[in-house]
């Protein structure tokens, strides 16, 4: 008889993301990247009231990255996710917008769990992980692709 799979690398089992104990209480939060549906996008993680809350960096508003510095997502009362772009509010506990520009939508959330110290996520049919072999596709302007270099000076007539 087989045993049931115990890799803790297995899809079932989550992806490993960082140590539980990166993760303060309302503190910076662990990003990385994601695919969702053939984009490049960034997902983050944080610890809000004791739970672990993870969502795509990426505004209602504007589809861009909501941070302030690198991780850091909370006004400065640490209530609400704030986007650093046009001050749209979100709830931590869903990702509601609860004011400025995002209108009635939502953050979209990323499955995450915690266990024996680890802080794991877990893809799902329409946000799944970056291949690592595979560079990003023609046209792809998402968070982790390089900078375009800047056109040659054209040459005088
Ligand atoms: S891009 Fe986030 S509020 Fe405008």
């Amino acid at each position: 008889m087989d045993a049931a799979p115990t890799d803790a690398t297995a899809p079932d089992a989550g992806l490993p993301l960082c140590a539980s104990h990166t993760l303060e209480e309302k503190g910076r939060a662990f990003l990385w990247d994601v695919r969702q549906y053939g984009r490049n996008e960034v997902a983050f993680v944080m610890r809000f009231e004791g739970q672990l809350r993870a969502y795509l960096n990426r505004c209602v508003h504007v589809p861009t990255q909501m941070d302030w510095q690198p991780g850091e997502f909370l006004d400065i009362e640490k209530r609400y996710i704030l986007c650093s772009l046009h001050g749209a509010a979100y709830e931590p506990h869903g990702g509601r917008c609860i004011g400025g520009p995002c209108g009635r939508g939502r953050l979209t959330p990323v499955a995450v769990a915690e266990r024996d110290g680890q802080v794991y996520w877990y893809p799902s049919r329409d946000i799944v992980p970056v291949p690592f072999d595979e560079p990003p596709a023609p046209g792809q302007d998402g968070p982790t692709a390089a900078p375009a270099a800047p056109a040659a000076p054209e040459s005088p007539p």
